[in-house]
C-alpha cells in the first residue's frame, strides 16, 4: 500500500483514466554511483524534477538483475534489483519519494520470456527433454531426420530465427527452444500452470511493496498456437500483428489478463495495468481492455501516424471509438525507448521541433491518459550517428547493422553544464556518449527559458491539472481547414492544431476565443501558423 505521508497520492477513483505518466528509462535518466549508468538512487535524487513537471505518476522500464542482452528485458529475477540500478532498499526509497511527492509508481513487467540466466531456464537447460524444467519453456525436437532443422520459420523480432538449438547433457546437439526476441529472452509457455503462478506470486510481491500498476511488455505475445503452424501468408514476425497470427495476439491471451485482474481489484489502492500491444486495429486493441482484463494500453496507432490532419485524426476518432465501447479511456503516446524520437520522426529540425511542441498540446488535451518518455520535454532528438563500438541494442547486431536500433532514443539525460555528460553522471561518463550539441538542450538551459520545450510541457501539464475539461471525457471535432485539427471539451476548452506548414483561419466559432496557450509565436489574430497548435477558452 502507498504509504500515509500528508502529500500521498490523491484517493485512488481510476486515477489512470487521466493520468499523464513520465517513462524513466533508468539507465539514461541519472547516475548516482558514478559508473557512468543511470541508477534508482539517480532518481531519487531528481525525483524533484519530475515532480515540478506536473505529472501524475512514472513508468520504470525494468531495473532488475539482468545480464542486460536487451537493455534489461531478460530478467534473471524478476523480485530484486539489479546492482547496477541499486537494491531493494533503493527502491523501496524511490517509491516510498515518489509516493510522497503524489506521484504513483508502475513497473515494468516482462512475462513473454525470461533471461537465459534464469533459474528456470538453466535448470531446463541441465534437465532431459520432456521434463517438468523444460517444460515451463517451449522446447521443440527439430525437423529432419537429425533434427537439426528448426521446428518452424518463426523469425525473431531482433532479426534472424526464433529457435536456438541447445546442446544436451550428454553433448549431443538436442532441442531447439523458442525466443521471439534475442537468444538470451527464452519464451515462457503461458499454458504451463507453473509460469501462471509464478507471475501472479510475482504480481502480489510488488502490489505488496507498494507499487501502483504494472506496464505488462509483449502484452500481445504470452500465448502461442499451440501447434506452431509456419508463418505463412504474408504475416510478419515483427507487430502489428494480423489476425489468424500463430504468435501474437491469440485469443488465449486474454484468460491470463482476466486472472491478473482479479488480483488488482482485491488491493484498494486501484493498481493498474498498462499493455504493450502491438496489433494491428484498434478493435483488437479493445480486447485487451475489456472491464475484466487490462486497465489500459498504449496507443500506437497515435504514435505511428503520420504528421498530416487526415492520418492523426482517423488515428484518434478510432482509439476512442473502440476503446469506448469497451469502457477504457485512451492513452496517447507519442514516444518511447523502442521508437524514433518524434522531433527527428516529424523532419527534424527546426520544423521536427515546431511539429513536436504542436504534438504535445494535442496529446495533452485529447480525452484519456498520456505518457512522456523522458527527454521528450526537452525536445531530445533522435541521436542517429552513435558510434558502431557504443551501439548495445541486439537489433543491430541481429541484422548486421542494417537497421541502427534503439539505442538513439536512449542516450542520457543532458542535466546541466556546457560538455558531455551534462551532469548525468558525477564521474564524467556515460553507457552511451550524449552529443555535445545537446549543451543548449540541457535542463539547467531550458528551466529559466519560457519559450522551451521544459516549460511548454510544465505550462501545458499544469493547466491540465487545472482545467475541468482535460483529462477524462469525450470531446467534439469542429469543421475546420482540411491541414487543421480542431476540438472543443467541455466545459469552455478547445484545441487547434494546424498540421500543415502555411498559415490557416481559425475555425470562426473560435477566432476570438482567448489563448490558454500555444505552441508556438501566433501571428495575426483569428489565424494560427503552420506547425502549430494552440488551446483556447471557450464561453
Ligand atoms: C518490448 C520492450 C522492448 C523489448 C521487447 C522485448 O517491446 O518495449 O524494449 O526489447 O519488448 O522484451
Amino acid at each position: 500500500m502507498p504509504p500515509a505521508e500528508a502529500n500521498s497520492p490523491s484517493p485512488a477513483s481510476q486515477w489512470w483514466r487521466s493520468a499523464v505518466i513520465y517513462q524513466i528509462y533508468v539507465r539514461s535518466f541519472a547516475d548516482a554511483d558514478g559508473d557512468g549508468v543511470g541508477d534508482l538512487a539517480g532518481v531519487r535524487a531528481r525525483l524533484s524534477y519530475v515532480a515540478d513537471l506536473g505529472v501524475d505518476a512514472i513508468w520504470f522500464n525494468p531495473f532488475y538483475p539482468s545480464p542486460q542482452a536487451d537493455g534489461g528485458y531478460d530478467v534473471a529475477n524478476y523480485r530484486d534489483v539489479d546492482p547496477r540500478f541499486g537494491t531493494l532498499a533503493d527502491f523501496d526509497a524511490v517509491l516510498a519519494a515518489a509516493h510522497a511527492r503524489g506521484l504513483r509508481v508502475i513497473i515494468d513487467l516482462v512475462p513473454n520470456h525470461t533471461s537465459s540466466d534464469h533459474p528456470w531456464f538453466r535448470s531446463a537447460l541441465a534437465a532431459a527433454p520432456g521434463s517438468r524444467e523444460r517444460a515451463r519453456y517451449l522446447f521443440r525436437d527439430g525437423l529432419g531426420p537429425d533434427g537439426a532443422e528448426p521446428p518452424n520459420n518463426w523469425r525473431s523480432t531482433f532479426g534472424g530465427r526464433a529457435w536456438t538449438r541447445v546442446t544436451e547433457a550428454n553433448g549431443a546437439p538436442g532441442q531447439w527452444y523458442l525466443h521471439l526476441f534475442a537468444p538470451e529472452q527464452p519464451d515462457l509457455d503461458w499454458m504451463n500452470g507453473e509460469v501462471r503462478a509464478e507471475f501472479e506470486s510475482i504480481l502480489r510481491f510488488w502490489l505488496d511493496r507498494g507499487v501502483d500498476g504494472f506496464r505488462i511488455d509483449v502484452a500481445h505475445g504470452l500465448s502461442k498456437d499451440p501447434q506452431m503452424p509456419d508463418l505463412a501468408g504474408g504475416l510478419r514476425a515483427e507487430g502489428p500483428a494480423g489476425e489468424g497470427h500463430p504468435h501474437w495476439d491469440q485469443d488465449e491471451v486474454h484468460d491470463v489478463y482476466r486472472s491478473w485482474r482479479r488480483i488488482t481489484d482485491a488491493y484498494a489502492h486501484d493498481p493498474t495495468f498498462v499493455g504493450e500491444v502491438w496489433v494491428d486495429s484498434p478493435v483488437r486493441l479493445a480486447r485487451y481492455v475489456r472491464p475484466d482484463e487490462l486497465h489500459t494500453a498504449f496507443n500506437f496507432g497515435f504514435l505511428l501516424a503520420p504528421w498530416d490532419a487526415k492520418g492523426l485524426r482517423a488515428a484518434i476518432d478510432e482509439s476512442i471509438e473502440s476503446l469506448s465501447a469497451v469502457g477504457a479511456p485512451t492513452t496517447w503516446v507519442l514516444s518511447n525507448h523502442d521508437v524514433t524520437r518524434e522531433v527527428t520522426r516529424y523532419g527534424g529540425g527546426p520544423l521536427g521541433i515546431r511539429r513536436a511542441r504542436a504534438a504535445a498540446l494535442l496529446m495533452l488535451a485529447l480525452p484519456g491518459g498520456a505518457y512522456v518518455y523522458q527527454g521528450e520535454e526537452l525536445g531530445l532528438p533522435e541521436v542517429l550517428d552513435l558510434p558502431d563500438e557504443a551501439r548495445q541494442d541486439p537489433t543491430f547486431f541481429r541484422t548486421g547493422g542494417a537497421e541502427l536500433g534503439r539505442d538513439g532514443c536512449r542516450v542520457p539525460l543532458p542535466w546541466s553544464g556546457d560538455a558531455p555528460p551534462f551532469d548525468f553522471s558525477p564521474a564524467g561518463r556515460s553507457w552511451l556518449p550524449i552529443p555535445p550539441e545537446w549543451a543548449s538542450l540541457t535542463v539547467a538551459c531550458q528551466e529559466p527559458d519560457s519559450t522551451s520545450m521544459l516549460s511548454l510541457y510544465r505550462q501545458a501539464l499544469r493547466q491540465r491539472h487545472e482545467l475541468a475539461a482535460l483529462g477524462d471525457g469525450t470531446m467534439t471535432w469542429v469543421p475546420s481547414e482540411a491541414d487543421v485539427l480542431a476540438f472543443t471539451r467541455t466545459p469552455g476548452f478547445a484545441c487547434v492544431v494546424n498540421v500543415g506548414n502555411e498559415v490557416a483561419p481559425l475555425p470562426p466559432s473560435l477566432a476570438a476565443a482567448p489563448v490558454l496557450l500555444a505552441s508556438g509565436p501566433l501571428g495575426s489574430a483569428g489565424e494560427i501558423p503552420g506547425a502549430t497548435a494552440v488551446w483556447l477558452a471557450v464561453g
